[in-house]
């Protein structure tokens, strides 16, 4: 098989700067950072990104491009029985894009309510009573959506054409992906910070609390929005780095790419807290109310409290909705492509697999495993998987990674590789983030996640649901792997 090579530079850091920031940059950041002491947060995330974030950016990308292949045979390269771990890291990836694409099919539906406005007057019952019909019953899981399965269908036919022929065409699309979006924000910061009653909003965003840094969830809640926001743990960032020329910069790379992600995180909060302030200022109530109900979080606040927004723009209303869904679908799509080309290429790496056959097998049990999601009940199991693929697959991933590196393979090796590869060097620090601290903290993070899910549920909801959607794949997943890892196929690269 012929290897795979990027355009450019330039189409790599792009590529890995559009997986990187995805939904995750407009909804996570600033809501997780108006929970966790607002302007003091940054605190924590910041020292996140350093200690963490940058370090395995490194590891994945050095890895990737030492070995010159995606996670599972990249880690082959690292040691016996290690293969596993790599594919642990694309199935992490594989289960979640398969809700990512029901999340973009919400976005492909909202981009056509948008040109009638259709949520009306009230974006709460509309979003979640008309467009989900919502059931707390899990059971229901046949009544599937037409519009959401529709939505989703065109989702995924987008992503199979923007990784039709992989880093070439990935290489492309992202010209188009990453700049995009990116305008459509710096419209929404000018919009947002503009509207009367915006500084109360931006007050709240930035005020510092900094009694909440004394707090340990506020820490882990940093390094577990730096982890996911950077795309650090799927596989993803090894699979990119294996497509670049042997004679390319690294370290440089991992910097631009991690600071340009949060940059637009910390951009995305002015959007977002500009325009919630304007909200509270309409509907007259008090900014800390609007952020504390649940509209304004998670979802509520793209499906809900965004088209609220909008609609009170006047004749701008359909055309800051068009842009604001534009902005969503281009956000995400370079992300869930990220996603697919790391399992794909894990596929063609490890059996000789043509592309084209990966690509639509990946697609077609990527959609047969989502229509669950697309159902009356498909909310509540989106939460759930999410929840656990991020608290618990991500961060065991991540953790795994940082032993592997740490204690079998040798941090000294790879330091040495990819200063030799790179514009600047890193010193010993990097050695000590990837053996000790990274690994204390999501250590730490993993233990008190799996407390609290013994004396509790998630969000309450029923065990069995919880069993199934959230322990059943955390336990199926490394029993997967090891059975890919023995499936006949390449052995090393
Ligand atoms: N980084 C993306 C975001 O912030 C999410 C993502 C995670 C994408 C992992 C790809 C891989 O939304």
């Amino acid at each position: 098989m012929e290897k795979e090579y990027w355009p450019s530079r330039t189409s790599f850091v792009f590529a890995a700067i559009g997986s990187a920031i995805g939904l995750g940059n407009v909804w996570r950041f600033p809501y997780i950072c108006f929970k966790y002491g607002g302007g003091a947060f940054l605190i924590p995330f910041l020292v996140a990104l350093f200690t963490a974030g940058i370090p395995l950016m490194i590891l994945e990308m050095g890895i990737g491009h030492k070995m010159g292949a995606s996670a599972p045979m990249a880690f082959a390269g690292t040691g016996r029985r290690k293969e596993w771990l790599g594919w642990m890291a694309v199935g992490v990836g594989f289960i979640i894009v398969t809700y990512y694409g029901v999340i973009m099919s919400w976005c492909v539906n909202y981009l056509g309510f948008s040109f009638n406005l259709s949520w009306g007057t009230d974006a709460q019952s509309f979003f979640h009573n008309e467009f989900l019909n919502r059931t707390t019953n899990f059971k229901d899981i046949f009544s599937i959506s037409p519009k959401i399965l529709l939505g989703l269908a065109i989702s995924w036919t987008l992503i199979i054409l923007c990784i039709w022929k992989g880093a070439k065409t990935v290489g492309k699309v992202v010209y188009f992906t990453v700049p995009l979006p990116w305008i459509c924000l710096v419209i929404f910061v000018i919009r947002g910070v503009s509207l009367p009653g915006a500084e109360a909003g931006i007050a709240y965003y930035l005020t510092p609390n900094f009694e909440a840094l004394k707090d340990s969830a506020v820490w882990l809640a940093a390094y577990t929005q730096v982890f996911f926001s950077l795309s650090i743990g799927f596989g993803v960032m090894i699979a990119y780095a294996s497509f670049l020329p042997k004679r390319s910069d690294i370290v440089n790379n991992a910097f631009i790419i991690s600071l340009a992600n949060c940059g637009t995180s910390f951009l995305g909060g002015f959007a977002v807290f500009g325009a919630l302030g304007y909200y509270a200022n309409q509907t007259g109530v008090d900014v800390k109310e609007v952020l504390g109900s649940s509209q304004a979080v998670g979802f509520g606040l793209a499906f809900i409290a965004y088209p609220s927004i909008i609609s009170t723009l006047g004749k701008a209303a359909v055309f800051f909705g068009v842009i604001f869904f534009i902005m969503l679908l281009t956000l995400a799509i370079d992300s869930a492509f990220s996603l697919v080309e790391a399992v794909a290429a894990a596929f063609m790496d490890k059996y000789n697999a043509k592309r084209l056959k990966v690509n639509f097998s990946v697609a077609i049990v990527g959609c047969i495993l989502a229509l669950t999601f697309t159902t009356r009940a498909g909310y509540y199991w989106v939460d759930i998987v999410d929840h656990f693929m991020n608290s618990f697959g991500l961060a065991i991933v991540g953790l795994l990674e940082c032993l592997v590196i740490g204690y079998f393979y040798g941090t000294r090796i790879l330091r040495d590789y990819v200063n030799s590869k790179s514009e600047f060097a890193i010193g010993r620090w990097w050695d000590v983030m990837i053996m000790f601290v990274t690994p204390a903290v999501l250590g730490i993070s993993v233990a008190l996640e799996i407390k609290d899910r013994i004396f509790s549920s998630y969000e309450g909801y029923p065990r069995w649901a919880e069993f199934t959607a959230g322990w059943a794949i955390v336990i199926a997943l490394p029993i997967i792997a090891f059975l890919l890892m023995r499936s006949k196929g390449r052995r090393t690269v």
